[in-house]
């Protein structure tokens, strides 16, 4: 198993780059399975989950080629509607091709995914929305078994706002017979950024984006050319990289329509944010405690929350952080107080008295974003930082190591180690 080995100290400064968002990506390559015909996707971005999603697709019958980062894709016909467990289990986004595969060929069987590392994730709100659009659905040996003659159009309110459950359903709902409506729907940009691809081929969506989303069925989507949004969450972790080595980085790529929370939360922290058409550009200051709750959509998200809480830790007061998304999402809290943090857990909220300076030390990452955590924790650290088990953080950084060390940190991967 590779490692990142970082010697902290190095502020940043200079130019980065914001590759494909994951969390788009990974829906847009499901929605193919719904057309017979080739779609070309540009800004894919090269990671580990964006892998195992093209294996998936390519086990059910995809055609898929790339040159120099454009991708083709087509499904002519579906050869196998079944996602198995060797797959959904290293990946619990697989439950995606769900919508899709109900929607194109009227049966689908996809293992159902466990809990993992940030908490039990229950997917019944996709389900019970699927039953209401005419599925009959079963669970059996730990496999989701749905079937369906065509799908109907069905009044569908969600009890909490759940983004891969929204554009399950959007999907779906693009070959339903009549109209669906989603209400309480999510509302973040990779929702929005879904039904453009899927508008671009054809499909009646209206209302992406908001909480409440109209999708009119059609009766086959044509061909399309689509490039996937900028990672928002990779942008937010680069402008934490920015403001925690006091460095000096122009994102390019950085959507501030996307990261408005964000970007009020870096600014009563010290940092000097600039926002320019598809640019953002971050100065690093004093670091100022302040208080953070994750919410959904436009809210703080979830997906910043454990980079949020290295930038805390070297605070000059005393901040809480409020996690309500997840139950089990501190996983970087023990290896960030292996590194010098002092922070307290109470309940969903973690207290962080911010002190002056991290000491580097071997960390081990659980899960994606808490990796990106001890990667920031590492960049401003005194001495070397090893972080471990960066398998999490390849299935949804680019290239990470090569872009912050374009910047000045002195980071590299370690091959192979333990
Ligand atoms: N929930 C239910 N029942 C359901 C579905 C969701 O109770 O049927 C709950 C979840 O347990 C959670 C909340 O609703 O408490 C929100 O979960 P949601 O369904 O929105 O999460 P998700 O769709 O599984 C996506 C991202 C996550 C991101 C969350 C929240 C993808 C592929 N994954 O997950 O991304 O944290 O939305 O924004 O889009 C990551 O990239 O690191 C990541 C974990």
């Amino acid at each position: 198993m590779d490692k990142i080995v970082i010697q902290g100290g190095a502020p940043l400064i200079g130019e980065i780059e914001v590759s494909g968002a994951k969390n788009a990506a990974l829906p847009i390559l499901a929605a193919t399975l719904l057309s017979s015909e080739p779609q070309t996707l540009l800004g894919i971005p090269k990671l580990m989950d964006v892998a195992t999603t093209k294996k998936l697709l390519q086990r059910m019958g995809a055609e898929i080629s790339e040159q120099e980062g454009v991708h083709s894709v087509q499904v002519k016909t579906i050869k196998s509607c079944e996602a198995p467990y060797d797959l959904v289990k290293t990946m619990r986004a697989s439950i995606l091709v769900l919508g899709p595969l109900v929607a194109r060929c009227g049966e689908a069987h996809v293992s159902l995914p466990g809990g993992c590392a940030i908490g039990a994730r229950p997917i019944q709100l996709h389900l019970t929305a699927l039953e209401k659009m005419g599925a009959e659905i079963k669970i059996e040996h730990g496999m989701i078994h749905a079937k369906a003659g065509k799908l109907k159009g069905a009044k569908i309110y969600f009890d909490l706002p759940t983004v891969t459950g929204t554009e399950n359903l959007m999907m779906a709902a693009t070959l339903a017979e009549g109209t669906t409506t989603l209400e309480n729907a999510a509302c973040e940009p990779e929702i929005t950024d879904l039904a453009q691809f899927l508008n671009a081929c054809g499909a009646r969506i209206e209302g992406a984006g908001t909480d409440r989303i109209t999708i009119q069925g059609v009766a086959a989507l044509k061909r399309a050319s689509y490039r996937v949004m900028p990672d928002r969450i990779e942008a937010g972790t680069f402008m934490i990289a920015a403001a925690i080595t006091k460095g000096d980085l122009v994102i390019r790529h950085g959507r501030a329509e996307h990261l408005a929370s964000v970007i009020e939360k870096l600014r009563a922290a010290g940092a000097t944010v600039t926002e320019e058409k598809d640019l953002l550009r971050v100065k690093g200051g004093a670091v100022h405690a302040v208080d953070v709750k994750t919410l959904p959509y436009p809210g703080f998200p979830t997906d910043m929350q454990a980079q949020m809480m290295a930038l805390m830790s070297i605070s000059d007061g005393l901040s809480v952080v409020t996690e309500t998304i997840f139950e089990n999402r501190f996983n970087h809290v023990a290896e960030l107080r292996r590194m010098g943090a002092e922070i307290r857990l109470e309940g969903n909220h973690a207290v962080i008295k911010g002190v002056q300076k991290l000491s580097g030390a071997p960390v081990m990452a659980s899960d994606l974003r808490a990796s990106a955590s001890l990667i920031l924790a590492g960049l401003v650290a005194q001495g070397e930082t090893e972080v471990l088990r960066i398998y999490h953080l390849d299935r949804g950084y680019e290239r990470i190591e090569e872009k912050l060390s374009k910047v000045g940190a002195s980071i590299r991967r370690v091959k192979g180690a333990a």
